[in-house]
């Protein structure tokens, strides 16, 4: 039994309700390239970056794009994204995780945020969480997307602990990948069906509390 010393956090979706957001600004893009973007395409690009999302909406639409078109069609896609979060606040953290933070806080684990994206800071700051991270590694410290498992990696260098110590909280597919390939222990957010390769799923934090990760593991 090797003891749980630290959690690493995905961000969207898992400490706040992003994703949905994500999932709209990504389909405008989809739908004006001709494609029925749906949520079961949408879990193949949840934890995935900015660019690797878009190639892959370009590859269902069978489109080839300049480098410069790409990078027009990502602008326009996170200028919509950032019109959605502009007014996000603690409402839409996910029910329990102010309190499962507290209480991995209080029992001196170490937290780390473990998040694809580049506005990861940003919306840290909105909701004022970002005093809880001991290490915060986004989108913007990373060469490659999830599920390789770059950005847990660096987390647990950050940290000083090693990945069969941490626990990852992952709603994504990809994530849940990443986590496992890098040695890590997995808790899946949402519905097992996506999360099939994670240690255990849960629908969120309610009632979740450092105890609960000792009865897991
Ligand atoms: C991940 C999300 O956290 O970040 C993805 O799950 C998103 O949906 C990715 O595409 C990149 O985010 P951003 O904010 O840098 O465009
Ligand atoms: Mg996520």
């Amino acid at each position: 039994m090797n003891a749980i010393k630290a959690c690493i956090f995905d961000l969207d979706g898992v400490i706040i309700d992003t994703a949905k957001y994500h999932f709209k600004a990504w389909s405008e893009i989809a739908e004006n390239l001709g494609i029925q973007f749906d949520q079961k395409l949408n879990e193949n690009l949840k934890g995935v970056g900015r660019m690797e999302s878009l190639d892959y909406i370009l590859s269902l639409a069978n489109v080839t794009k300049s480098d410069e078109e790409k990078i027009e069609l990502a602008t326009t896609k996170n200028n919509n994204y950032l019109k959605l979060i502009a007014n996000i606040d603690r409402k839409e953290l996910l029910n329990g995780v102010l309190s499962f933070l507290d209480d991995l806080k209080k029992n001196n684990f170490l937290i780390a945020l473990g998040s694809s994206s580049k506005n990861a800071k940003l919306i840290l700051d909105t909701v004022q969480l970002s005093p809880y991270f001991d290490a915060i590694i986004d989108g913007n410290d990373t060469t490659h997307s999830k599920p390789d498992p770059e950005v847990f990696i660096k987390g647990s260098v950050a940290l000083g602990v090693s990945p069969k110590n941490i626990v990852v909280f992952e709603d994504a597919p990809k994530g849940v990948e990443a986590a496992k390939k890098g040695g890590f222990k997995c808790i899946g957010i949402g519905e097992w069906k996506n999360l099939i390769h994670a240690d255990y799923v849960m629908d969120g934090f309610s009632n979740f509390l450092t105890k609960d990760l000792a009865r897991i593991y």
